[in-house]
């Protein structure tokens, strides 16, 4: 009878336990998709032959473009490049009408944090690759995830549940900055990261 019951206490925590795991970021996560399918890989490496600061450069003043805007495109989007649903959208829903695309940054921080991509990309010379993963070799674009509770972007926790990085670009939470400043031996002071 003991044993029985021990099992079944098993079994439920087991339950409930996967329920937490599995279930809950279903539950916390709302998932909305890109405007467009983007490939850097179409546009980058040896198939594209551009290179990242083609359209993610810094402006005079030192500061990110960022996500480039539409007229990086219209100089070779405004023909045909193919036959590709995403690149017929492109043209119809942006081009032809002139409006911007509206991309989710998956890396996009909270409002009262500061970053600054030259200090990292040229300053301490970075790759894209540490703090990003292999986005700038894409096929095609993950859908973004929403948390519901804070509003954002799902690459801000991480992909894993317990917040333990499974890479080191997993995640860039107060932690996570602050994990890199202190191995580089970068004093930050709380008004260094947040305005
Ligand atoms: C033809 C222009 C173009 C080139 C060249 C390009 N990108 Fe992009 N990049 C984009 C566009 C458009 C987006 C928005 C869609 C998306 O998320 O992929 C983007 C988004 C990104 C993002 C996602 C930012 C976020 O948090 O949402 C990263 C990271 C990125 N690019 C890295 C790179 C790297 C690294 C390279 C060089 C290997 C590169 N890109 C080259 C156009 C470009
Ligand atoms: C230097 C020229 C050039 C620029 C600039 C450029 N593209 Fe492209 N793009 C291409 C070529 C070439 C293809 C491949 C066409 C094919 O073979 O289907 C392509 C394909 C695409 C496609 C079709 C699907 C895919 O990715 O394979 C989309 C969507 C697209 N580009 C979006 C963009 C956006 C958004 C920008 C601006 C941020 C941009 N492109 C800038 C040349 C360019
Ligand atoms: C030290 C980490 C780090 C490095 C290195 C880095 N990034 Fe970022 N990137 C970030 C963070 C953090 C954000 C979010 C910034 C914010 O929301 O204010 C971001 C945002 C972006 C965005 C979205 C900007 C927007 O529109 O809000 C793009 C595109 C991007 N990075 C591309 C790149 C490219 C390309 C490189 C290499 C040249 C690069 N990043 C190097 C950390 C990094
Ligand atoms: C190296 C950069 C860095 C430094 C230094 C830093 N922060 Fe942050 N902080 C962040 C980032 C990035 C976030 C947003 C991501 C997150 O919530 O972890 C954040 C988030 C926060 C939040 C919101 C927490 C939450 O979970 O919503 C508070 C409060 C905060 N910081 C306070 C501080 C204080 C107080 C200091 C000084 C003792 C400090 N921070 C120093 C980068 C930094
Ligand atoms: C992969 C390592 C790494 C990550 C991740 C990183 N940083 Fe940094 N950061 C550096 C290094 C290295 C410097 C020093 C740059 C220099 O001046 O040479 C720096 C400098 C800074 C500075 C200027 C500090 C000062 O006192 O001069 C700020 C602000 C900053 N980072 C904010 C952030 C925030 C916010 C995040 C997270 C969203 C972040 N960093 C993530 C490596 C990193």
């Amino acid at each position: 009878m003991r044993l029985h019951g021990y099992t079944a206490f098993l079994l439920g925590l087991f339950f409930m336990l996967g329920i937490g795991w599995f279930v809950f970021p279903l539950a916390l996560y709302e998932t909305m998709e890109q405007p467009l399918q983007f490939s850097h890989q179409t546009h980058t490496g040896e198939k594209g032959g551009m290179s990242c600061e083609d359209c993610h450069g810094f402006r005079e003043d030192g500061s990110f473009c960022g996500i480039p805007r539409l007229e990086s495109c219209t100089g070779c989007h405004s023909e045909p490049q193919g036959t590709s649903v995403a690149e017929k959208s492109l043209v119809e829903n942006y081009v032809s009408k002139n409006r911007e695309i509206p991309w989710l940054v998956y890396s996009r921080q909270p409002e009262n944090v500061y970053f600054s991509h030259i200090q990292h990309v040229k300053l301490a010379e970075i790759d894209c690759e540490r703090c990003h993963g292999p986005h700038g070799k894409s096929g095609s674009l993950p859908p973004y995830q929403r948390n519901r509770i804070s509003g954002y972007s799902r690459n801000i926790w991480g992909q894993s549940i317990s917040g333990i990085p499974s890479a080191p670009w997993d995640g860039m939470k107060m932690d996570d900055c602050e994990a890199c400043h202190a191995e580089h031996r970068v004093g930050s002071s709380c008004l260094g990261c947040h305005k």
